[in-house]
């Protein structure tokens, strides 16, 4: 790997241990003792069920039988590998999705203050796009969805972690060195310019389904779409870029771990804002966002501060949350047309979106995006 995380196929250090054809106990025992997890034990047998919706990966969760007993030692992991889909694959790859989340793993994580699942291993074979993620399995108490389960509290617990995970970095240069990480939601300045042509995809494709007023908007900011991703003032920092419930796990083991954040294909380097103004916009009923919104911005304000940023008032974030309500516009829309068409993806789309169109209109944000 380079000094910046990048990497090309000859040169990319991978741990030994790369990206296996098929998942072996043997495998799983190297994984463990090269994280010093396990010693002399071996993983004996091991058996995977899928779980999440396999819309851009797979994800597995292995039940771990070890030779001896080893105090401590993971009863089962999670592992995350390329998308079984042509579509979602090629989309992924093409969007260096899967490279950002290893390299997330690998280089960024350990700087942040985040709670996300220990990493035992990362790697990817860069021709192919395979790759895969060895996790700790932190499987959560409550499972919160997304369309009707997300209340002020769990926002509140979300904008702690989302403070804990913008602060360590806010305005780093280092930051601004790591060529993988470049651009929001995997788009670079070169791939940015085909968001117009995806949104207006959007509202040729869900004319029927969506509701008028998204569509109307989703119509009206598409000409604007690639210069509202480009144009967005620093200070900037590490962001999650789809910072939802579906990547949050609540209560997780049994409660010791309030929130614990997943899914890393797309952070991004950005305002943190973005992520504030996504989850609140997108993921709190209309109602629930418009009595606690004005709080909860004030809480992760607070958290910013408290972890040391400066020169960000309050002024300065409430605006930024104004204008970065639009992010679930450029994002969610052009997403629904390159993933995998799901009954459930769309409802999660289209209820997502409408509210997020309702939350630019109660802070006027339009007069925020750039001309
Ligand atoms: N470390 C973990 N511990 C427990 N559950 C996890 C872990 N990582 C992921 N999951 C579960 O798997 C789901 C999918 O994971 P993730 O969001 O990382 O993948 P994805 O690329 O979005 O895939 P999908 O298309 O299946 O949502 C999560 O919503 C979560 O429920
Ligand atoms: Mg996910």
């Amino acid at each position: 790997m380079e000094p910046d995380g990048s990497c090309t196929s000859e040169r990319h250090a991978d741990p030994p241990l790369g990206v296996p054809e098929v998942i072996e106990p043997s495998w799983l025992t190297s994984v463990l003792r090269q994280s010093r997890v396990i010693d002399k034990a071996r993983v004996r047998s091991t058996v995977g069920e899928s779980i999440g919706t396999g819309q851009v990966a797979e994800n597995r969760r292995y039940r771990l039988d070890y030779d001896v007993d080893v105090p401590g030692a993971p009863r089962s992991l999670i592992l995350k590998e390329a998308s079984e889909d042509p579509t979602s694959r090629s989309t992924a790859m093409l969007m260096g999705l899967y490279r950002r989340e290893v390299l997330f793993y690998r280089l960024l994580a350990p700087r942040l203050r985040i709670r996300i699942p220990a990493c035992y291993h990362a790697a990817i074979d860069e021709p192919s796009g395979r790759f895969i993620l060895v996790l700790e399995d932190l499987p959560p108490t409550a499972h919160v969805d997304q369309l009707t389960g997300f209340s002020a509290d769990h926002a509140m617990l979300a904008l702690e972690q989302a403070a804990a995970l913008h602060a360590p970095l806010w305005g780093s240069k280092w930051l601004g060195t790591l060529s993988w990480l470049a651009g929001q939601q995997g788009r670079t300045a070169d791939n940015v310019m085909i968001l117009p042509k995806l949104m207006t995809e959007f509202v040729k494709r869900y004319a029927d389904t969506a509701p008028p007023r998204v569509l109307e908007l989703c119509e009206r900011v598409a000409p604007g779409a690639a210069a509202f991703a480009l144009r967005q003032p620093k200070p900037w920092t590490a962001q999650h870029g789809d910072f939802r419930p579906d990547n949050m796990l609540f209560g997780a083991r049994n409660g010791e771990v309030p929130l614990a954040v997943v899914d890393w294909q797309t952070v991004g380097l950005g305002p943190g804002m973005v992520d504030v103004a996504f989850v609140l916009g997108t993921s709190l009923d209309i109602d629930a966002r418009r009595a606690h919104e004005v709080d909860l911005v004030r809480g992760y304000h607070q958290a910013l501060c408290a972890g040391g940023v400066e020169g960000y008032d309050w002024d300065r974030c409430w605006r930024d949350y104004r204008r970065y309500a639009y992010y679930a516009l450029t994002f969610l829309a052009p997403s629904a047309v390159l993933v995998k068409r799901t009954e459930r993806g769309d409802r999660m789309f289209l209820t997502a979106l409408d509210r997020a169109v309702a939350q630019i209109a109660d802070l006027s944000a339009e007069e925020l995006l750039p001309s």
